[in-house]
């Protein structure tokens, strides 16, 4: 087969680059970048290596918020600090505790458990009340966690939601960005747990009953759908990556 002038000099271009981007001073700086030796904090992989997180490993991945810890992970110059529950304290959890949640309500439940910095057990020890967790409610208004421990105790904080207090003790994993500590009780926000009584759904805001009696193009704006949905943007991330990745692919191919 033959090529035509034109392919000729794409191919003697994309020839030339090659060589340019090998100079002896890109070479040095490869070899220099090279040695990252552990790859980028793995949450779950984590949790699985000490074997008794199975149902927090499960809710993680069923809500999708294990993806987004992952994402955030690559991205955040805070860090992220996460307090796990050990499989005891789900079974210790009254029976029907979690299939009475709505899944919004697990997806809350489960960022109430993470925090959008990195804090070291000292730093929780110091760490002034309430400590804002990834958790939120219907206002947008971050659900708190307060961390308290007695002056001269080095080794004990305790954490308590107002529903359920705890002490935390084991520090599974302590490098920045990521902080994971064991909870031996699951850590249930007031939020959803309390004993007020105005925990009734609230009536659906009037831009929401507008846009359901609405049949124009304009469902998807519903505020609620796309201030809860945090979890899915990992989903859509990916979904993004995937089709950008396709569109590359498909123009080099068509150039060559
Ligand atoms: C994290 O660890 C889990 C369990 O060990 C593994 O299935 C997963 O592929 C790991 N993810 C990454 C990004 O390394
Ligand atoms: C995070 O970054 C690592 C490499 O830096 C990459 O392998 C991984 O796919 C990224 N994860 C996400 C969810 O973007
Ligand atoms: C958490 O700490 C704040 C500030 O000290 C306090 O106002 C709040 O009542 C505390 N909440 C709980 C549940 O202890
Ligand atoms: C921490 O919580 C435990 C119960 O889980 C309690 O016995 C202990 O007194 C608490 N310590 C502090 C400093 O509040
Ligand atoms: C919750 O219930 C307990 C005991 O039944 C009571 O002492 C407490 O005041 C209640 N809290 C709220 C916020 O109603
Ligand atoms: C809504 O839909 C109905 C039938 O599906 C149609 O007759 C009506 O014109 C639509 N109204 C608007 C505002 O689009």
């Amino acid at each position: 087969m033959a090529f035509s002038s034109q392919q000729l000099t794409l191919i003697s271009i994309a020839i030339a680059s090659a060589l340019l981007l090998l100079t002896p001073q890109t070479i040095a700086q490869s070899t220099a970048a090279a040695p990252s030796p552990s790859g980028p904090a793995n949450l779950t992989g984590i949790l699985d290596k000490n074997g008794q997180y199975t149902t927090f490993i499960r809710l993680l991945e069923e809500t999708q918020v294990a993806n987004q810890i992952e994402n955030q992970l690559n991205s955040s110059t805070e860090g992220m600090t996460v307090l796990a529950p050990t499989d005891n304290a789900f079974d210790n959890l009254k029976a029907g505790t979690l299939n009475s949640l709505a899944t919004q309500q697990q997806v809350e439940l489960v960022l109430y458990h993470v925090m959008s910095k990195y804090y070291s057990f000292a730093m929780l020890q110091t760490v002034s009340n309430p400590v804002r967790t990834q958790a939120t409610g219907q206002d947008g208004g971050a659900f708190g966690l307060n961390f308290t421990s007695l002056a001269g105790q080095t080794n004990q904080v305790n954490v308590t939601t107002g529903v359920v207090e705890t002490e935390i003790s084991n520090a599974l994993y302590q490098t920045f960005p990521l902080a994971v500590y064991q909870v031996d009780k699951v850590l249930l926000p007031e939020e959803l747990f309390g004993n007020k009584t105005s925990t009734s759904s609230p009536p659906p805001s009037p831009s929401t009953v507008a846009s359901s009696l609405s049949n124009s193009s304009s469902k998807a704006a519903s505020p609620t759908s796309s201030d809860n949905n945090n979890a899915a943007s990992g989903g859509r991330n990916f979904g993004l990556g995937l089709v950008v990745g396709i569109v590359l692919s498909s123009c080099m191919g068509f150039l060559f």
